[in-house]
């Protein structure tokens, strides 16, 4: 009965089975071990004859509700929550490779998906290439005969180029390579890669999912067969998530569905207002009738999403003026939060790239990200059109 009912349903009433104590609100397990009945029980689940509840590495019930939330929701068969974002993608990518094998990923990466590509994996001889998503006939020409994983994120960050997921899935099927997408821009409200064809999808919970800037968290959904590798990976290795992180996830999701439509509707406003704000150079969002990639959204996304990017006049400069004239959002490292965040990618999160690099993957100096939180669209308007005229 339950996969029949919508999404914003199962997000509410899929929940850990009631305790003796009869509690409405789910409980919180915080717990790390369980204890057995008797040796024979012990015995038993330890030799995976009997399933159930043995240590809070391998599971826990209040991290079990979160993930069945998030297969549910994604599509999927199954899912495993982790403690942080980048662990549902290292462990993905660490569980599911050998030595020897290649990776293909967009270029335009979260920079410590781009860390683990460049520095880490090759330690265990794993390679990659990267590919402009600008050119979707490129991503066939990157596929090798070792290549067994294609990563893709879409939207991307900063610059929100989309990537047609049902394109890049069927080359994959093609050539056997097994698709993981980083849905956590979207979040399965907006997007649902695996009705596309994706094999995994990973999601950094620390933003929307949560929505509050809380706690640090990561998901990873996919089939039944591919989550019995990544999960045994994970018992030894360890990248569990908390249980109260998982609570607090599991309470969020329930939420998720009407966060994301508020985010996107003040997020297009915004988009369509900056285009006329003088200074303001160019507008980045999904469902902006002007943006490249607007029919593509309207065929995978339901809603545009909570991140605007806008190019400001005046470089580098400008752009750190901008944020220090900024009154009310915040400044800060994060996204998806029920407050406004604003960014400067050139002098922060991208300053490590060179110059050019920045450029390949669409970085302008004076490139501003705008994560629209919950408030009121017009005071977010008003701070962002002061910032604009006190930093000329
Ligand atoms: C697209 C994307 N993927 C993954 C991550 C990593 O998530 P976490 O910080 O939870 O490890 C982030 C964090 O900003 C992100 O934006």
């Amino acid at each position: 009965m339950a996969d029949k009912q919508h999404l914003e349903t199962l997000a509410i009433r899929t929940q850990t089975e009631r305790s003796s104590q009869r509690e409405h609100s789910t409980p919180l397990y915080m717990t790390s071990s369980f204890v057995f009945n008797d040796a024979e029980q012990m015995r038993a689940m330890f030799a995976d004859e009997l399933e159930g509840n043995i240590y809070s590495r391998f599971v826990n019930p209040s991290v079990k509700e979160f993930e069945n939330k998030m297969a549910l929701l994604e599509g999927g068969e199954d899912a495993l929550a982790t403690a942080s974002g980048m662990a549902a993608i290292f462990n993905s990518m660490a569980a599911l490779l050998n030595a020897g094998d290649h990776v293909v990923a967009c270029r335009s990466l979260f920079g410590s998906t781009h860390t683990v590509l460049t520095k880490f994996l090759p330690k265990w001889n794993i390679d990659h290439t990267y590919v402009d998503i600008k050119k979707q006939s490129n991503w066939e020409a990157a596929i090798k005969d070792n290549t067994k994983m294609l990563i893709i994120e879409t939207p991307t960050n900063p610059t929100l180029d989309l990537v047609d997921i049902a394109l890049v899935s069927d080359l994959c099927k093609k050539h056997n390579v097994l698709l993981l997408v980083d849905n956590c821009f979207a979040t399965p409200f907006i997007q649902r890669p695996i009705e596309f064809g994706a094999d995994i999808v990973v999601h950094s919970a620390t933003k929307y999912i949560d929505g509050q800037g809380r706690g640090l968290g990561g998901v990873i959904v996919s089939t039944k067969a591919i989550m019995k590798d990544i999960k045994a990976f994970c018992r030894s290795t360890g990248p569990s998530m908390s249980p109260f992180n998982a609570w607090m996830f599991s309470k969020s999701l329930e939420t998720l569905s009407l966060r994301m439509e508020k985010h996107s509707s003040n997020a297009l406003e915004l988009a369509d207002w900056l285009i006329e704000i003088e200074d303001v150079v160019d507008v980045y969002y999904p469902l902006l009738k002007t943006y490249h990639s607007y029919n593509l959204a309207l065929k995978q996304m339901s809603l545009g999403g909570g991140i605007v990017t806008f190019e400001i006049k005046g470089g580098v400069e400008r752009g750190r003026s901008f944020l220090d004239a900024i009154e009310v959002s915040s400044l800060t490292a994060n996204l998806g939060d029920s407050r406004t965040i604003v960014s400067h990618p050139s002098s922060t999160t991208h300053a490590k790239l060179t110059e050019e690099e920045r450029l390949e993957v669409g970085i302008v100096p004076g490139l501003i990200r705008v994560s629209v939180g919950l408030e009121h669209i017009n005071d977010i308007k008003k701070d962002i059109l002061r910032a604009i005229n006190n930093s000329k």
